[in-house]
């Protein structure tokens, strides 16, 4: 049987559950409530999504990615994670990161699980930001199966700063009559519950510089660490110095269906592949995943330097619209906030821009603020056509 794009998409939405979406989900997913019919898609121009950090690829179109690719240069499977396309992007990783070693994962979050485990040696304390993903959305793995306890930093702030470490390291070693050790911190940069923002490098280095001198180890959660870089100028290589481990996503910004990468001094890396396995994460193959990635990483400090060019001019020029309020974000990426006026149906004009001109807008939150997300999806059109697309929504939906 044949997905095209649209029953995929069409069948996503509808798995997603507008009501019940899970925090993982690109946050303010669908705006849109009307399925549409394929005679309603009138337009065959392709997708350009504001919801989400990469191209959000249909199966059909992973196929045919996947085809371009091997046309290229035949991919070479791995076997078990070893060799071929997968040991192509583990290399291309320690040299992007400035690392000893990098391996593929089939999750992130088994890569932030076992760089805690490893980093941690017998310590049982953890201290991680209390609004990351590693403390919220890993269902407690560190407790439950690693037998550490993470303590959240910084509750309330986007990120903890050196003094809360400090402070939070005190607190324990005051109010707890047997102590245990700690021997991990570990920092989210973009951070997703602050709408990726980014910590300023400043505070990174003087967090990693302590945590040196009294020998805790660091691990940055870096699921879209080019982002991050892209926006803040600070090269991967850079932010990765200040880590002991750094953990990079294979499919939010590099397209791939799922994976991750984790990169390390050797002594921490050579162990990883044996805690993969004990886990259950060691797959007969990954090439479908790893050589998309590699693909995606030949031109992505390019690509995004394009994507920000567009959406600082498309922040500009959809500003002109009066109905229109877009904002940049403190210590932003690549989420802006959108208001609308408040004669503007949100779900008429996200409506009209899906069927009429292929453009999808994510839904608004409880202080009716759209979450506009960009990607390598900008790049698909003539930025003026972007503009125009929405001069058009708009006039449409006020009539
Ligand atoms: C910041 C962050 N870390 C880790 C993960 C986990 O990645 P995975 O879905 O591959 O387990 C995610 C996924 O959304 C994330 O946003």
């Amino acid at each position: 049987m044949r997905i095209s794009s649209n029953t995929f998409r069409r069948d996503f939405i509808k798995l997603c559950g507008l009501s019940a979406l899970p925090f993982f989900m690109p946050e303010n997913v669908f705006a849109i409530q009307k399925q549409e019919t394929k005679e309603e898609i009138k337009n065959k121009k392709p997708l350009l999504n504001f919801i989400s950090d990469g191209l959000l690829l249909s199966p059909a179109e992973y196929l045919q990615k996947l085809d371009e690719i091997n046309k290229k240069s035949e991919i070479e499977p791995d076997f078990y994670g070893n060799g071929g396309a997968t040991k192509r992007l583990e290399d291309a990783f320690v040299k992007i990161t400035g690392k000893e070693k990098a391996i593929f994962l089939p999750t992130g979050t088994m890569a932030n699980q076992l760089a805690i485990k490893l980093l941690n040696k017998d310590n049982t304390k953890a201290l991680v930001p209390e609004n990351s993903h590693i403390y919220r959305d890993e269902a407690d793995a560190a407790q439950s199966v690693h037998n550490k306890r993470l303590i959240g930093l910084g509750k309330g702030k986007p990120f903890f700063t050196l003094k809360d470490l400090q402070e939070t390291l005190a607190y324990y070693d005051n109010e707890e009559v047997f102590k245990s050790g700690l021997g991990v911190v570990a920092i989210e940069n973009p951070i997703r519950r602050a709408d990726a923002s980014t910590i300023p490098i400043e505070n990174i280095k003087e967090i990693s510089k302590f945590c040196k001198e009294k020998g805790y180890q660091l691990h940055l959660d870096g699921a879209r660490l080019h982002i991050a870089a892209a926006y803040t100028g600070v090269s991967i290589a850079e932010y990765a110095t200040n880590f002991d481990t750094v953990y990079i996503s294979l499919y939010k910004h590099l397209n791939a269906t799922n994976g991750a990468i984790l990169c390390g001094k050797a002594d921490i890396i050579d162990k990883v592949a044996h805690q993969i396995k004990i886990y259950g994460g060691t797959s007969f193959q990954n090439w479908s995943a790893t050589a998309v990635a590699l693909h995606s990483l030949n031109d992505v400090e390019e690509k995004w330097k394009n994507i920000i060019k567009v959406a600082d001019y498309l922040v500009v020029e959809l500003n002109k619209i009066p109905e229109i309020k877009i904002s940049k974000i403190e210590n932003g990426t690549n989420i802006y906030n959108l208001v609308l006026d408040k004669n503007i149906s949100l779900k008429k004009l996200a409506d009209f821009l899906r069927i009429d001109d292929n453009i999808l807008v994510g839904r608004a939150n409880a202080e009716k603020v759209i979450k506009l997300m960009v990607n390598e999806s900008l790049l698909s059109r003539k930025p003026s056509e972007i503009v125009d697309a929405w001069k058009k929504a708009i006039i449409n939906v006020k009539k």
